[in-house]
């Protein structure tokens, strides 16, 4: 599938988010290496904290799918910054992947920039820690 097709998916996922409080929807398409491919998004709730971020919710698609590691991600919100992974979706996506992981940030125009996942959380804390 092209690069294309993944970015339409991306945003397909975008227009999917529950997002009335704070208006910011966030689409996240996941490859896996198995070229799976796992989408989500935000997900907001009345009481504010509760709300999930989109990396949250396309990483428990995956995990349901019975995958675990993450050869690429997009994440797309509708500004023409692109989406950029919040701090704790940082280590979230690092939890399944490794530091050569690519993590492709989109606006609904195409890619803003893509970026290794070391790059994103230098010297991360996961598994192989504990
Ligand atoms: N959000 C995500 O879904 N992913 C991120 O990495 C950044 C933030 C969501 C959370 C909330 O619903 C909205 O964006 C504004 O913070």
């Amino acid at each position: 599938m092209s690069e294309e097709s993944h970015i339409k998916l991306t945003k397909d996922a975008m227009n999917q988010a529950y997002v009335p409080y704070s208006n910011y929807p966030v689409g996240v398409l996941i490859i896996t290496d198995k070229g799976n491919m796992y989408s989500g998004c935000n997900v907001e709730n009345a009481s504010y904290p509760l709300g999930n971020c989109a990396e949250a919710s396309a990483i428990a698609s995956m995990i349901m799918g019975g995958e675990k590691k993450i050869d690429k991600i997009y994440v797309m919100t509708k500004n023409d910054e692109g989406g950029i992974p919040c701090g704790g979706c940082r280590q979230r996506i690092r939890e399944f992947s490794d530091p050569a992981t690519e993590v492709i940030m989109c606006s609904p125009k195409g890619i803003k920039d893509r970026i290794n996942l070391s790059e994103l959380l230098p010297q991360s804390f996961g598994p192989e820690h504990l």
